[in-house]
């Protein structure tokens, strides 16, 4: 099972400057939730801008970078191996970003979970279009704004409706 988690605005926006774009604690306890003991994928970029390994997790990350290494995390040269890597490791695979890596994987990814933060901010990245023909929302659980999370937002899992065949 490959699953994208992501963290959009109503403009389906995610970063700007290569960071993200609102502090969402409860987002960021969800995405530890269900990301730790689990591969995680990303992009050079965001890991740069998380800035460290996220423990108790594979971090793989994609570069096309020569001669860079970092403590903690492997690096891969292709979204391709960076897959085929995780699914190694267990059956349970995250791609965590960012936009780039996101419009490479979506059509590998059987599952989208999602957090719909309501809002639009202004950015310079963006998650693809979710195209209900082919991913159906099966759950939406929504949180309201308090004194720690700025914004509104809703935890919404798609599933594919038509699965992938196994490769
Ligand atoms: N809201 C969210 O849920 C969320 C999640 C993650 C990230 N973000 C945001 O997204 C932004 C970063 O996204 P981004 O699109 O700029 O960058 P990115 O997807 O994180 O990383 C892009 C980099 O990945 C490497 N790469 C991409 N495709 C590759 C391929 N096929 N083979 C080898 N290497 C490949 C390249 O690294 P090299 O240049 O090293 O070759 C490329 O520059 C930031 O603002 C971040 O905060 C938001």
């Amino acid at each position: 099972m490959i699953t994208i988690v992501v963290a959009m605005g109503l403009d389906n926006e995610i970063g700007a400057d290569n960071q993200l774009l609102w502090h969402l604690p409860k987002d960021l306890k969800h995405f530890k939730e269900m990301t730790t003991d689990h591969p995680i994928i990303m992009g050079r970029k965001t890991y740069e801008s998380i800035g460290k390994a996220l423990p108790d997790r594979t971090n793989i990350v994609v570069s096309r970078k020569k001669d860079w290494f970092e403590e903690g995390i492997l690096i891969v040269g292709s979204v391709k191996e960076a897959v085929k890597f995780a699914k190694k490791i267990d059956e349970q695979v995250f791609i965590i970003g960012g936009g780039n890596i996101y419009e490479q994987t979506l059509d590998l990814t059987d599952k989208l979970e999602v957090t719909l933060v309501q809002t639009n901010l202004e950015a310079d990245t963006f998650f693809p279009k979710i195209d209900p023909k082919i991913w159906n929302k099966i759950e939406e659980v929504c949180h309201e704004k308090d004194e720690k999370n700025e914004f509104d937002f809703c935890f919404q899992t798609y599933e594919r409706k038509v699965k992938l065949a196994e490769k």
